[in-house]
């Protein structure tokens, strides 16, 4: 059996972070998660901080480290997204106080040691919110960027369009320079964006499978996913809410459910009116440098299938 690999993940939760991190966590066996690095974003620093570890004790576990990152993108004020995530960020279910201490190094250090410590090739950024983190590590330390093995993302958008402006998805609209960095530095990415997000629904059936698990992540799970849910379906009219962040962690457990290409993003920092969108050069039309392998479909069933049996194991 291959050693697991080794992720960092840096998030903002958010009901569909949770679930990101919930995958990781009941997938031992092929994923280690070095640590956890939070960002502001769909609610400010220290509620994503505090979700984060109260994932962390609702999966019982305290042995993660999670560190605090940025509380502001890189050149802009905040926006934040408690219209979708609630108030907390992580309503809907009642969750207890995390008691487990933040980790005293700020979370953009933890991944520029990291990246430096552990061998080269060895670390994969598995990223859930705003690019601000990985954007500061790479500013800071340029050495680390040939280090990451592969940076997987969620965020940006195509054919869909986008979910906070008509152009732009929330996690690069919050930090498009941040994103314009790490888009610009040569890692290797893979790209998640709303194209493929919005083919995963949480249906009816497919979450009542989860609440089947019995399990009181499961249950808390089920119940944010209810919550989380109800702005989409009141939006799209839908069975269920789009799940976004998960896409990130089933990728790097099972590739063979999504299908993409490798093309050019390049992201939108000037323009008022499309400021945030990622222009994706799917037919290949400029010689621009292919920067990003970006996926298009999803195997949806296979995703909520996997979603399922891996939270069964927390
Ligand atoms: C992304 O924005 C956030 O609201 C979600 O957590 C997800 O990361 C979807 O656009
Ligand atoms: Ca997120």
């Amino acid at each position: 059996m291959a050693e697991p690999r080794k992720i960092i993940i840096d998030t903002d939760p958010g009901q569909d972070d949770a679930a990101a991190i919930m995958l990781a966590f009941g997938s031992r066996e092929e994923l280690e998660v070095l640590g956890i690095t939070t960002v502001a974003g769909n609610v400010p620093l220290s509620l994503t901080s505090r979700n984060a570890r109260i994932i962390c004790e609702l999966c019982d576990r305290r042995d993660i480290k999670v560190f605090a990152g940025a509380d502001r993108p890189i050149a802009r004020k905040l926006v934040t997204a408690e219209h979708v995530h609630g108030k907390t960020g992580l309503d809907g279910p009642e969750l207890a106080e995390p008691t487990m201490a933040l980790q005293a190094q700020h979370g953009v250090d933890f991944i520029v040691e990291t990246l430096r410590n552990e061998p080269e090739g060895s670390v994969t950024l598995c990223t859930l919110g705003p690019l601000t983190n990985v954007a500061m590590a790479f500013q800071k330390a340029p050495d680390v960027v040939g280090r990451v093995r592969e940076l997987v993302m969620m965020g940006g958008g195509f054919f869909e369009g986008g979910n906070i402006t008509p152009a732009a998805e929330f996690n690069i609209y919050v930090d498009p320079e941040a994103a314009d960095i790490v888009f610009r530095s040569g890692v290797p990415i893979v790209m998640m964006p709303l194209d493929v997000t919005h083919q995963l629904l949480t249906k009816k059936d497919r979450v009542q499978r989860m609440a089947d698990i019995g399990t009181p992540p499961a249950i808390a799970m089920v119940e944010m996913l209810q919550f989380f849910e109800r702005f989409d379906v009141e939006k799209y009219g839908s069975d269920g809410g789009p799940l976004h962040d998960p896409t990130t962690v089933a990728y790097l457990l099972k590739p063979e459910l999504f299908q993409g290409r490798e093309c050019n993003v390049e992201i939108e920092t000037k323009s008022e009116l499309t400021v945030g969108m990622t222009v994706v050069d799917w037919w290949h039309v400029t010689d621009r440098k292919r920067n990003a392998k970006v996926m298009r479909n999803v195997d949806a069933d296979g995703f909520f299938a996997l979603l399922t049996e891996r939270f069964a194991r927390i």
